[in-house]
């Protein structure tokens, strides 16, 4: 693979990204430490865009998948437009350049604060999960004098056949409404002076690796939006939320780029409508690593061994709460033979661990290791349980001198720090 010069690559055996060896990168700033790819997040973007190229379209990257400024701001200098959770969510998009009418707002429970402050902002679309939510929206903008631009999230009932921690199409699940609920909330939100009816909203869950769910819901959106038009409802878009899986195994089978685009295009055109996706980990997970550090090697009753490294749950969550699989590599392995491994984390509790009998090279105390596609729901999922201060996250970002090899020191940015224990202590009162 020496002659890659994107992403996650080996030169001279070194574990490198876009050509900066990480031993580098953990030597200078560190471990733990999430790693971004910045040509990989390019890459996949363009692939996304051009899989979509053949219908009218916008991407409003999920923030929630990576928060980090310099990633927003980049998602923003591809094209991409803003998809915000939460009021923090908000604030991180107007930081990052997003102009209000590019931001759209999901969530299940947003607080008068937060409404206020979409309403105040004009933002592209807050997607309504409710009727009571579309009698407060409807409140707070007549009382600022305003009309909010408003859609309805459906609850399409679609299982998504992915984990049920983050499988959210389902009727049983707390999101958006039914269909029946939502022809009332339309109605509701097509009579208030205030409020503007935009679109359609649904999301069913996120590592989908099925193309089944998508095409139903689709589908059924697609289907309720003619009924809805036919019915002299003026609408604007359908937004199909993310969701698409990424491989985290070689065997895992996922759905590929171009299929996914094909199915909802052809599912929504018959519409006419503007179609948003909200894409966040297929973007943006396979451009990072956590990079971390050997703090011990003990031998397991019966056998292995543990591989006590310094990243914890508190740095990457994904292995603990859904149990998820992530690739996990020497970044400079020795030679000898490979040894079965439990790579575990310092963090009281058995679920901090990262990988279970994993085949890694010899280790020794120091070594690093690279815990692979964790850009998405990595660093943004990371808590200060057990006051462990949160992980520094470096961008290498070799734009605008793809020529020179490998990439230059001059490419590594540390774009968010290392907190420190007095900055984690000083909310302490
Ligand atoms: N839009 C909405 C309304 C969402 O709730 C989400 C993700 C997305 C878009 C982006 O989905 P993506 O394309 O990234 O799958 N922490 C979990 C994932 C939670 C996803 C929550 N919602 C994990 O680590 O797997």
């Amino acid at each position: 693979m020496s002659g890659s010069v994107s992403g996650f690559f080996r030169q001279q055996g070194v574990l490198t990204c876009d050509g900066v060896p990480l031993d580098r990168i953990a030597r200078e700033v560190g471990t733990p430490v999430h790693v971004y790819s910045g040509a990989i997040i390019d890459e996949r973007y363009r692939e996304l865009e051009s899989a979509f190229a053949g219908y009218p379209h916008r991407f409003h990257y999920a923030i929630k998948a990576n928060a980090t400024l310099a990633i927003v701001r980049r998602m923003r200098s591809l094209g991409a437009k803003a998809d915000a959770n939460s009021g923090g969510e908000i604030e991180v998009a107007l930081r990052a350049g997003f102009t209000p009418d590019e931001i759209v707002f999901t969530g299940v429970g947003k607080t008068h604060a937060e409404l206020e402050r979409a309403v105040a902002l004009g933002l592209g679309a807050i997607n309504a999960e409710s009727p009571g939510e579309v009698a407060r929206i409807a409140a707070i903008a007549g009382a600022q004098g305003r009309r909010a631009r408003v859609a309805v999230r459906l609850n399409p009932d679609v299982e998504a056949g992915t984990h049920p921690h983050i499988s959210t199409g389902s009727r049983i699940n707390k999101f958006g409404v039914s269909l029946d609920d939502a022809r009332a909330m339309i109605r509701d939100v097509a009579r208030r002076p205030s409020l503007q009816i935009t679109g359609l909203h649904a999301h069913i869950g996120s590592q989908i690796y099925r193309i089944e769910p998508f095409v139903r819901t689709a589908t059924l959106v697609a289907g309720f939006a003619r009924e809805l038009m036919a019915d002299g409802i003026a609408l604007e878009h359908i937004d199909l939320g993310g969701g698409l899986g990424i491989a985290h195994e070689p065997a895992q089978p996922v759905v590929p780029a171009d299929r996914y685009a094909a199915a909802v295009i052809e599912a929504v055109r018959p519409t006419g409508l503007h179609l948003l996706l909200e894409p966040g980990r297929w973007i943006v997970g396979p451009a990072g690593v956590l990079v971390t550090a050997v703090v011990d090697l003990k031998r397991k009753a019966g056998d292995g061994w543990f591989v006590i490294v310094d990243a914890g749950m508190t740095d990457l969550l994904r292995p603990a709460l859904y149990g998820a699989h992530h690739g996990i590599e020497a970044v400079e392995p020795r030679d000898g033979e490979a040894r079965g491994c439990d790579v575990v984390g310092p963090v009281c509790e058995t679920a901090d661990t990262f990988g279970l009998q994993r085949r890694l090279p010899p280790l020794e105390v120091g070594d690093l290791l690279a815990i692979r596609d964790t850009g998405a729901y990595g660093a943004v999922m990371a808590s200060n349980y057990n006051r462990r201060p949160m992980a520094a996250e470096v961008l290498v970002d070799a734009r605008g001198h793809a020529d020179r090899r490998p990439a230059d020191q001059a490419d590594v940015q540390i774009v968010r720090r290392r907190q420190t224990l007095p900055e984690l202590l000083q909310w302490d009162v």
